[in-house]
């Protein structure tokens, strides 16, 4: 028996979703740190770039080939293949992905829950800098601490899940996206009045090519990658649910550039505070859980600007958790033909057990001699390897499959349905057939160490 496939109720509900799973720690906690790494302006022109013209484009892709094929990742690939059912690898990819990532994305997500309840009994009140800082190692230590987060991260967002496209995840991306550009806003024109504002403003927009790297222009395209939640199959899920009265290019379009808007947002929160204080701008990961809280404790109204802006974190990692989850489901629900509260279940499971070495990484509760093997904690092993490997190949297989192998009216068919943008077709076929794939293909043979445009 096949069950009637849900679909958004609005366009606004499917651009809220999308860019609730693309906005995220990723956009909030990771763009700022590494933009700082990599020194401003020119680093984020280049993620700019190469958000407006690989991520857009592929992004275009996913979502045509779910609404094209009606399924979710792996029936979409299978479906859309025709004959050539190993292309169907590609999806069970996109899904191992999807359990990984979760896995540890989820305990980073408990940590924000855990900074919600720390601001609210004011932990850094009479603390030195030091003792401050020293509460994310401590909390990093603290195994069960992580669990009991992770699963209560879990939980949260399988109750969303749980309720469906419609009455779950559009439900709650309408309201809670609302709340967090409000919250976004307020710290945003809070860092306006500190005086780092104008050096940050010029250390974030100004690019000054000299401190460009090759490695931090493969950095801004794995990051922009990261951000537009591409190479889960999870844009390709929602796509599924899309209209077909909606225009593939113009949502696309608005989400990535929606996204790349808080991301700046975000950089030009975070810094104003980093250079008012004099910090270094490569402060690295630590940046968000160990030095904002001792700049908030210098700050007057603590309480209030503390909670809310690990608050903001929380709803932003929860509309990335939802969409995560969501892609499970609905495979789970479309291969397996069971309901989703099942799947529901069965999935978030499977996530929480596979994210226990992360959420115990720290403690040494397991695995004791990881560090020592392969040089940094499970946690990092696993995120650092996944995202630098995985997610670009899926991404290059998948324009390999949309620009060469599907049938060609089908993908023309879907990029015109619903567009005045007749022009978009040709430009958009060509960066999807070339220039993603060759662009791709650079980033991982470099990561590889085969090409080494460093040193060239
Ligand atoms: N795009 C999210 C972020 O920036 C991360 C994410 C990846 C979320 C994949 C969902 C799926 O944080």
């Amino acid at each position: 028996m096949t069950r009637a496939r849900e679909h958004w109720g609005s366009r606004l509900g499917f651009i809220f979703a999308a860019a609730g799973s693309a906005i995220g720690l990723g956009s909030l906690w990771k763009f700022p740190y590494v933009t700082g790494q990599f020194g401003g302006g020119a680093f984020v022109l280049i993620y700019l770039l190469s958000t407006l013209f690989i991520c857009v484009p592929l992004f275009c892709a996913e979502l045509l080939m779910g609404r094209a094929s009606q399924r979710s990742t792996v029936g979409a690939f299978s479906q859309l293949a025709r004959h050539n059912q190993n292309w169907k690898g590609v999806g069970w990819l996109a899904i191992a992905s999807t359990v990984i990532v979760f896995s540890y994305y989820a305990v980073v997500a408990g940590w924000t829950l855990n900074y919600v309840l720390l601001s609210l009994t004011q932990f850094t009140k009479g603390k030195s800098p030091d003792e401050i800082q020293g509460v994310f190692a401590i909390l990093l230590k603290s195994g069960s601490i992580n669990v009991l987060w992770q699963a209560a991260f879990l939980l949260i967002t399988a109750g969303v899940v749980i309720g469906g496209v419609r009455k779950g995840i559009e439900h709650w991306s309408k309201i809670l996206m609302p709340v967090l550009l409000i919250l976004l806003v307020g710290l945003f024109c809070y860092g306006i009045t500190l005086s780092g504002f104008g050096e940050a403003t010029r250390f974030v927009l100004w690019p000054d090519f000299s401190r460009l790297t090759p490695s931090g222009i493969l950095s801004a395209l794995g990051l922009s990658f990261f951000t537009s939640s591409l190479g889960f199959g999870i844009i390709l899920t929602y796509g599924s649910y899309l209209k077909p009265a909606e225009s593939i290019p113009k949502t696309a379009i608005i989400v990535l550039l929606f996204t790349l808007a808080i991301s700046l947002i975000a950089a030009l929160m975070i810094f104003p505070i980093i250079f008012t204080f004099h910090l270094p701008p490569s402060g690295g990961p630590g940046l968000l859980f160990k030095t904002l809280p001792v700049l908030f404790e210098q700050l007057p109204a603590t309480l209030l600007i503390s909670t809310a802006f690990f608050l903001l974190l929380v709803f932003t990692a929860l509309t990335s958790t939802v969409s995560l989850l969501e892609n499970l489901v609905a495979n789970c629900m479309e291969l397996f033909n069971w309901s989703r509260r099942k799947s529901v279940w069965w999935t978030t499971c499977l996530v929480f057990v596979v994210g226990l070495p992360s959420a115990l990484a720290g403690s040494g509760a397991l695995f004791p001699s990881w560090v020592e093997m392969y040089g940094e904690d499970f946690f990092g092993t696993i995120s650092n390897t996944w995202d630098r490997w995985f997610l670009p190949i899926t991404g290059l297989l998948t324009s390999l499959f949309v620009g060469w192998k599907i049938d060609a009216k089908i993908r023309k068919e879907q990029i015109l349905a619903g567009s005045h943008w007749r022009w978009f077709f040709y430009p958009w076929l060509f960066l999807v057939r070339w220039l993603v794939p060759l662009c791709i293909l650079i980033f991982l043979l470099q990561a590889a160490g085969i090409l080494n445009i460093e040193s060239a």
